[in-house]
């Protein structure tokens, strides 16, 4: 009887152990990627550190006392949101113009996002660039003979409205007939990024810029209640994949040292898929359990070889 008894709880221990095994390991659930830089929450695709979030979005946030910096090819912009939920980032920066105040003498980033992050993330379409003070010469202004220009209105935000800003008021000019100054080319032009891919103010020759975006459905009038900031579209192109098995296991997502590879962090082992599956990166604690386990198990039949032999 006393070794039924010890038999049982062998094979107590033995389905606890397997039990162990095939559970996942939730003990190492912290998401140690996610953080904050003032009031804004930085999580997936974003991240502060290097090897977590996604690897497109990688070298991009910094937080400068308690700021969030949004850094690109063509400058550091403040990021004032970041919507999860649509998917957007609000940035900006203080040499764009509002409708307050004009800034020029070609002091201001314009927008310009390397080719590789690209897939990544865009200005969205309702945001309208204007640009301001271009040259005759400007690339803007050549191919588009006559009225062919491609300045136009993006959801219903354009120059016409702009002109009648106090920032242009200041600048001491005064707005005469449909044009800004009759004949010549217009003093603002407004274009979606889509048009010219990337707003370089040296190379287009324009002397400022500002930014706005349309916060629909709501209809403003005026120039006055645009919201005045670049509305940033971002996307991690169906990776999403990759990072939701990863998290559903408990797992952080992240990437490798080559800057290209997702990795799924799970606690003390690292993943190429998610925290329950084979694909280790580095051995770690699910390899320690599979030896733990095959351990009890070959004492449990060495054990079981014996009692049965005595019986
Ligand atoms: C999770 O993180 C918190 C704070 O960093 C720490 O106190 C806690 O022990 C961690 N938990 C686990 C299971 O690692
Ligand atoms: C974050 O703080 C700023 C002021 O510091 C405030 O304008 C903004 O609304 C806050 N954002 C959120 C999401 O609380
Ligand atoms: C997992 O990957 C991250 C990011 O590359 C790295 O910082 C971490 O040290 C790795 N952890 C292990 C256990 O290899
Ligand atoms: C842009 O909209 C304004 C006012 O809504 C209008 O007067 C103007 O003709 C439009 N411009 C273009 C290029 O469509
Ligand atoms: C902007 O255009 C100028 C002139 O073509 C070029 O020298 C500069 O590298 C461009 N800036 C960026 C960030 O691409």
């Amino acid at each position: 009887m006393p070794k039924l008894f010890t038999t049982l709880h062998h094979l107590i221990i033995l389905s606890s152990a397997a039990a162990y095994l095939i559970t996942p390991s939730t003990s190492s659930n912290n998401n140690t990627c996610r953080s904050y830089c003032g009031n804004i929450t930085i999580d997936y695709p974003f991240a502060l550190q290097y090897g977590c979030g996604h690897p497109g979005f990688r070298d991009l946030l910094f937080c400068i006392n308690n700021v969030l910096m949004f850094h690109i090819t063509s400058g550091s912009y403040r990021v004032l949101q970041i919507d999860y939920a649509y998917q957007s980032l609000t940035l900006h920066e203080p040499h764009m113009s509002t409708c307050e105040t004009l800034v020029l003498g070609t002091k201001g980033n314009g927008f310009i996002i390397e080719p590789w992050r690209a897939p990544y993330m865009n200005p969205t379409p309702d945001n309208v660039f204007m640009l301001i003070s271009c040259s005759p010469r400007s690339p803007l202004f050549q191919g588009f003979p006559g009225k062919h220009l491609p300045c136009r209105n993006v959801s219903g935000m354009g120059c016409e409205e702009y002109y009648n800003c106090p920032g242009w008021e200041s600048m001491g000019r005064k707005r005469m007939g449909s044009s800004f100054f009759g004949s010549g080319p217009p003093e603002c032009c407004a274009v979606p990024y889509e048009a010219i891919k990337g707003i370089n103010l040296t190379k287009l020759e324009c002397e400022g810029y500002s930014s706005a975006y349309s916060v629909a459905p709501l209809k403003v009038d005026g120039a006055g209640d645009w919201s005045y900031g670049i509305r940033v579209r971002y996307s991690v192109q169906g990776s999403d994949e990759f990072c939701g098995a990863c998290e559903a296991t408990g797992g952080t997502c992240g990437y490798g040292f080559d800057g290209i590879r997702q990795v799924c962090m799970c606690g003390n082992f690292n993943s190429t898929s998610n925290c329950d599956s084979v694909g280790l990166l580095s051995s770690g604690a699910r390899s320690m359990r599979l030896k733990m386990f095959s351990g009890i198990f070959t004492y449990m039949l060495a054990w079981m070889t014996l009692t049965v032999n005595w019986i």
